[in-house]
């Protein structure tokens, strides 16, 4: 992992060495900060934004370097724009860090304080959130640094001059174990499928141990003995052996409350089996774990924050391969709920593994709410593009929650429909049920095969295909793999299950 950006919060007296970024809003409203500092430079600054047209608009920048009169190396002015729409703290510490990367600029500090007066604490740290999150890149395998390797330039440290810096700080805390959680999940996102097999990731997972998860990894004899047929089905093709994974966080104070369920598909790599892909852009099937990725990146944050929660995370690790031992079209296999399905499409695998994860932690932990992720259809993408994931759920008080949870995080969330006309398409002649629907409404069918191992629990699904991964670069994303849903569900359990 790289090492994460360092943030400090320190007293507005101090003086700025090195870039240091000035907040303007609309028409040049500028903080008395900002003033005195145009000040001891004989005005050098507000001529440069004339000269510059800046006028504070959001997102634009202007940098004045090395003025006269000041420590600083470089001032760098980043427009607020109008209060309206309101501020996104988190999305502006993404753009100062993004611009900031793009200068090489370090050492690097901010200062919190606009025209309205100082930033509110809880606000800097979402800026400081929206900076560690913009600094991240994947890594692992660069011997060297590269032009395309951005963040490499990306400052160290960040130390953000405000008011008052120990709330800044603590309010900081658990926005730094939220950014963890993200960053994990993109690592194991961007991390190819030879050195991420099902073995590797469940090591991964233990590692949230250190952090106060206990976790369990299931070997494949004790899949066999829980009866996962549909999971083990998917891994049989593939000379790697699959794990299930069980994450548990106890942190609320009834330590025998139920939990809230979190559970990911974990294929680390989906060739298709033997209804193979096609060659071109396959390579991006190195992501089709990345619901696993969110849920082992919630559980860390939830741990390291120490979120008031009982939570459960369970990830289904398998790799989907052709292979003389690979199951067929029309194989009709078992699940651990006893029912049988007909494989029709082997590509269809992602629901075959969530089936045995669903009906286990069910069986197990009778959880209070269950919410999958995985990047199960193709025909999401082709419904929703890369802005929303798709939200199925027979619980419409968990949907809406899920829905605010989105809006409020910018990981959004479209709800698609389910009734038993689209059920009906996954009838099958010869076993309980068939793996695919007809040619239309994919991601509805493949959410209703989810759902025929839910029992009475409350449940969402979140189709995230076109947001996981390859997904729309923003503020506070420049990676493949993005992190969706540990922001998203984080919020969810701090809105609705802490306490
Ligand atoms: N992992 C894929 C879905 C996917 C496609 C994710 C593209 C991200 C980008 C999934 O296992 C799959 O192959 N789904 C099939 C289902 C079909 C065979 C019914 C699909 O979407 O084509
Ligand atoms: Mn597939
Ligand atoms: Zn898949």
């Amino acid at each position: 992992m790289p090492d994460p950006l360092e943030v400090r919060f320190v007293p507005l007296d101090r003086t700025p060495k090195g870039t240091v970024v000035v907040l303007v809003g609309h028409e040049l409203a500028m903080a008395a900060s900002g003033k005195s500092i145009d000040r001891a430079a004989g005005g050098q600054i507000l001529k440069a934004c004339k000269v510059g047209r800046f006028v504070g608009a959001r997102k634009s920048a202007l940098e004045v370097l090395s003025p006269n009169g000041v420590d600083a190396d470089r001032v760098l002015l980043i427009g607020l724009g109008e209060a309206e729409p309101a501020l996104d703290w988190v999305e502006i510490g993404g753009s100062v860090m993004g611009q900031l990367i793009s200068r090489k600029a370090k050492p690097a500090a901010v200062i919190g304080e606009t025209s309205e007066g100082p930033v509110a604490p809880a606000d800097l740290a979402d800026l400081a959130l929206g900076a560690v999150l913009r600094s991240y890149s994947f890594r692992k395998f660069k011997t060297k640094p590269s032009a395309d390797n951005d963040s490499a330039a990306a400052p160290g440290e960040l130390t953000v001059y405000c008011r008052a810096p120990e709330e800044a700080a603590e309010a900081f805390q658990r926005r730094r174990a939220l950014a963890e959680g993200v960053n994990l999940a993109r690592d194991l996102v961007n991390e190819p499928a030879n050195t991420l097999g099902p073995v590797e990731f469940a090591e991964r997972a233990q590692r949230l141990a250190d952090a106060g998860v206990e976790v369990e990894v299931l070997d494949m004899a004790q899949l066999e003995a829980l009866k996962m047929q549909a999971l083990l089905a998917v891994g049989q093709g593939s000379a790697r052996p699959s794990r299930l994974v069980v994450m548990q966080w106890t942190g609320s104070s009834n330590r025998k409350a139920k939990p809230i369920a979190f559970v990911g598909k974990g294929v680390v790599f989906d060739t298709g089996g033997i209804s193979m892909k096609p060659a071109k852009g396959m390579e991006d099937m190195k992501g089709d774990m990345a619901g696993a990725a969110c849920v082992t990146g919630l559980m860390l944050a939830l741990a390291k924050r120490k979120a008031a929660v009982n939570a459960v995370g369970i990830i289904g690790l398998v790799e989907n391969m052709p292979s003389g031992t690979a199951m067929r079209p029309g194989d009709i296999i078992g699940s651990m709920s006893g029912q049988t399905i007909e494989v029709l499409n082997t590509d269809a695998e992602g629901r075959l593994v969530l089936a045995d994860a669903l009906w286990y932690v069910q069986e197990r932990f009778k959880p209070k709410a269950i919410v999958d992720l995985a990047t199960l259809t193709g025909a999401i993408m082709v419904a929703l593009g890369k802005e929303h994931a798709g939200l199925f759920s027979n619980n419409d008080r968990l949907a809406g929650w899920l829905k605010e949870a989105g809006d409020a995080t910018g990981e959004r969330l479209w709800r698609m429909p389910m009734d038993t006309a689209y059920d009906k398409e996954l009838d099958s002649k010869n076993a309980d049920m068939k793996n695919i629907g007809g040619a239309y409404g994919g991601s509805i069918t493949a959410a209703h095969f989810l759902k025929r191992f839910i029992q009475d629990t409350a449940w969402a699904h979140l189709d995230i295909a076109g947001v996981a991964m390859a997904s729309n670069r923003t503020e506070t994303n420049e990676s493949w793999g993005s992190g969706f849903g540990v922001r998203l569900l984080d919020r969810l359990v701090t809105d609705h299950y802490e306490g």
